[in-house]
């Protein structure tokens, strides 16, 4: 029987599925793995079930011989390191699609909740500091409805994104290295325009790009200072697409009104800047995180990987050069 490793704690159904084929090495535990344990439990394994906090270096694949397909249950891969995959002839899969909408859904819900003031009004109401019950002037925020959305990275999730602005009567403004189709555009009511543009005319930012080593730092300094300060920005994409500390201190110096963040450089350590702030809002890398998407990202990674480990190309491979390789 193949042995399948799971990382991390999974739904039971998930498991269940997983064992009436392979045989099962699954962290119940749910703490993570030290880069030594990885590459000690991967040694046995022919696949692997792996999220996006688990690292899956060269060390780990060297580690583990038997190894056939790393299935990520995430629709990034950054932590895998897929060429020394492919060079190994091993499968690398994720699961695209499943998690837009709901990764869509947060990244509205921290935009509205940086705009409107939301975690500073529920602080301060709990801390009991609410003594007059209308205030002219307190907790004023910025509207949503009639301004214009800039969506750097115009992909499914960007889309998805766009997608909702139609109900709060926003124009959108999009960049991306490639134009969307004009059909895709006018469905969207979007209009692509160069990034500086989208800087500068934006009273919402979302950044929503893939994280490689090519775009680390993406959003950096310079890019603050194009925005107006009445922008509101948010990350929902991946830690180290925005540079941390140059936002910490756009919102500090009231360079930008304020920001909804979800995910950080380093996760789950963050920048103490953070915390010293009223303007920014946080959570902790929750875009999917809802049952249903969880449950629908775990089951096509296992879709994936058995795929894989029963002799079939996988429905979401992300190298395919691989393939080229077994044909060598
Ligand atoms: C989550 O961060 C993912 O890439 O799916």
């Amino acid at each position: 029987m193949k042995r399948v490793l799971v990382t991390r704690q999974v739904f039971p159904e998930v498991v269940a599925r997983l064992r009436e084929r392979f045989e099962v090495d699954h962290n119940d535990a749910d703490v993570p793995y030290t880069p030594a344990q990885m590459a000690e439990r991967a040694a046995m394994a022919d696949g692997i079930l792996a999220t996006v906090m688990d690292k899956v270096d060269e060390d780990v694949l060297a580690a583990a011989p038997g190894l056939k397909v790393v299935s990520n249950i995430a629709v990034g891969y950054n932590n895998v390191d897929v060429a020394a995959a492919t060079k190994r002839g091993i499968r690398v899969t994720n699961t695209p699609g499943v998690l837009d909408d709901t990764t869509a859904d947060l990244t509205w819900a921290l935009l509205m909740a940086a705009a409107r003031r939301i975690a500073e009004g529920d602080a301060f109401v709990r801390r009991g500091e609410w003594k007059i019950a209308f205030t002219m002037s307190a907790f004023l925020g910025a509207d949503l409805h009639h301004a214009t959305l800039g969506i750097l990275g115009m992909g499914r999730i960007g889309q998805a994104i766009a997608k909702r602005a139609t109900g709060f009567d926003m124009r959108v403004l999009y960049h991306n290295r490639s134009r969307l189709p004009e059909a895709d555009e006018k469905r969207l009511n979007a209009t692509w325009v160069e990034r500086d543009c989208l800087l500068a005319e934006s009273d919402f930012i979302v950044v929503m790009v893939p994280y490689s080593p090519a775009v680390h730092h993406f959003i950096k300094a310079e890019d603050f200072a194009k925005m107006k300060p009445t922008a509101v920005f948010v990350n929902t994409a991946r830690g180290g697409i925005v540079d941390d500390a140059a936002l910490i201190e756009a919102l500090r110096a009231k360079r930008i009104a304020a920001a909804g963040v979800d995910v950080f450089e380093g996760e789950p350590a963050l920048n103490p800047g953070y915390l010293g702030l009223s303007n920014v809002v946080l959570t902790p890398h929750i875009g999917s995180a809802s049952r249903a998407t969880r449950l629908r990202m775990c089951e096509t990674a296992v879709t994936n990987l058995t795929a894989v480990l029963e002799g079939r190309t996988p429905p979401h491979l992300v190298n395919p050069q691989v393939l080229q390789g077994d044909k060598a």
